[in-house]
């Protein structure tokens, strides 16, 4: 059985996807060992309504020594959920292959510090972008560099606000995060 540390700063809905995969086979002989936040969020109730063990570690410098300290030694893969804050260099480098993020863009499109949830959307639909999607990636370093999983994308239709973006990545992100989850834990170092 893989051990999947989850880290979410947000509503959880990509964690609860994840759950409920683990629990269906969808994604075969996983579970979710562990959720953390960066701060108070809806994500960690979904866990606890799960039964997963959570842990909320404050956002700020020492996020990542703290995160290192309580991640278990069986933790196969570390996925990153809708997790807002940017993990060291150290942390990145000591997990590496072992850690995968989605993000709600075609990247190398719209990532990069400061490039995150609404803010995204907003800045696709104001460049009158044709199409847009979402990607799974390794974690790096460097922000939204890491290598890329799979992206699965969409077309932009004329009068789409960031909302109604927001609405269908999440929808794509629904359909991909598993595979990739699949992927990486296929490949694992
Ligand atoms: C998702 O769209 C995810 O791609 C994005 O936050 C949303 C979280 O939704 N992540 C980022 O922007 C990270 N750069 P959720 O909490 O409902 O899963």
């Amino acid at each position: 059985m893989k051990n999947i540390v989850v880290l979410v700063s947000g509503s959880g809905s990509n964690l609860q996807r994840i759950i409920d995969c683990c629990a269906s086979g969808e994604i075969p002989n996983a579970r979710v060992s562990l959720v953390v936040a960066d701060r108070e969020c809806y994500g960690l109730e979904r866990a606890e309504m799960a039964g997963i063990k959570t842990m909320l570690i404050k956002r700020g410098k020492d996020f990542s020594d703290k995160l290192d300290s309580v991640v278990p030694e069986n933790t196969d893969l570390i996925v990153l959920a809708g997790f807002l804050s940017i993990l060291s260099q150290e942390f990145t480098q000591k997990f590496e292959g072992k850690i995968i993020n989605i993000h709600p863009s075609l990247l190398p499109k719209y990532g990069g510090k400061g490039m995150w949830g609404h803010y995204v959307h907003e800045a696709v639909a104001a460049a009158g972008e044709k199409e847009s999607g979402a990607t799974v990636h390794f974690v790096t370093a460097g922000v939204d560099e890491g290598e890329i999983i799979l992206q699965g994308k969409f077309d932009i239709m004329p009068g789409d606000t960031a909302e109604d973006l927001a609405k269908k990545v999440h929808s794509v992100e629904y359909d991909i995060f598993p595979e990739g989850i699949r992927r990486a834990l296929a490949i694992l170092k």
